[in-house]
């Protein structure tokens, strides 16, 4: 469960965000779009315990955010979008396990755990290679695969798809959307995603534009989309 209220962030004297409220409940999951420098990012990075300037409360599963400390690195899993390059060692499996490491999980689950995702995902052929030469869309993949395997509760990601191959996105959106094993978050501009997630939070300079079932937003709200630039007229 997460329930945002009444956050609101000024940065540089600015207005970024303005009384956001709403609720999403556990295992559903949400979509959060808008046009660029609506504040989506910026959103993402409060709810993850990364933006701190906030005004407002955050809470996950009843516990407020300021609450949570070490444990929020257990509830949440953060997938951000500018890590592509920086966020890799020399070694695939180690970027994989490394979450599981930090939790002190026990060797033979890691094993077990990492056996697992290599065959969901077909990952065997990446291993070899050194993550710095690995294709955006793969580094997009590995990046989530070394997210999922910590099995968080509540899953954050900011645009984290974009360059995935189509056949891996529909292994993704199997195991992490419709699994409903998750309380998911995903930014994205793609409104062809956008009914698979129960959920949309449309943003707009700032504040909620709509809050609500998603298949409603696409139906009574194309003029929107068309109006931010997401759909062609
Ligand atoms: N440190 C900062 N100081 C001032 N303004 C900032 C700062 N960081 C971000 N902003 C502004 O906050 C606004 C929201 O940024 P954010 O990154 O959340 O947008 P976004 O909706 O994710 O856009 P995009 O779709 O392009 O990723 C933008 O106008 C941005 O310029
Ligand atoms: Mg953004």
């Amino acid at each position: 469960m997460i329930k945002v209220n009444d956050i609101s962030l000024s940065l540089s004297g600015r207005g970024i965000l303005k009384n956001i409220n709403f609720k999403l409940e556990e295992n559903t999951s949400l979509v959060i779009s808008g046009p660029s420098g609506s504040g989506k990012t910026k959103l993402l990075e409060i709810i993850a315990g990364l933006e701190n300037s906030y005004i407002g409360e955050i809470f996950i599963n009843n516990k407020s955010t300021a609450e949570l400390g070490d444990e929020l690195y257990n509830t949440l899993g953060f997938i951000g979008n500018f890590r592509l390059d920086n966020n890799f060692s020399e070694n695939i499996i180690y970027d994989l396990v490394f979450g599981l490491e930090i939790q002190n999980t026990p060797n033979p689950e890691i094993k077990k755990k990492l056996d697992k995702l290599i065959k969901d995902f077909s990952l065997e052929k990446l291993l070899g290679t050194e993550p710095n030469n690995l294709s955006g869309g793969e580094k997009q993949l590995v990046n989530i695969c070394s997210t999922i395997i910590k099995e968080p509760k509540v899953l954050l990601m900011d645009d984290a798809m974009t360059m995935i191959d189509t056949d891996k996105k529909k292994i993704l959106f199997d195991k992490i959307i419709y699994s409903k094993k998750y309380t998911t978050v995903m930014i994205t501009q793609d409104v062809d995603i956008f009914s698979d997630f129960d959920k949309i939070l449309f943003l707009d300079k700032g504040e909620i534009y709509y809050f609500g079932d998603t298949k409603t937003f696409l139906k009574d709200h194309r003029k929107k989309l068309i109006e931010s630039g997401l759909i062609a007229k």
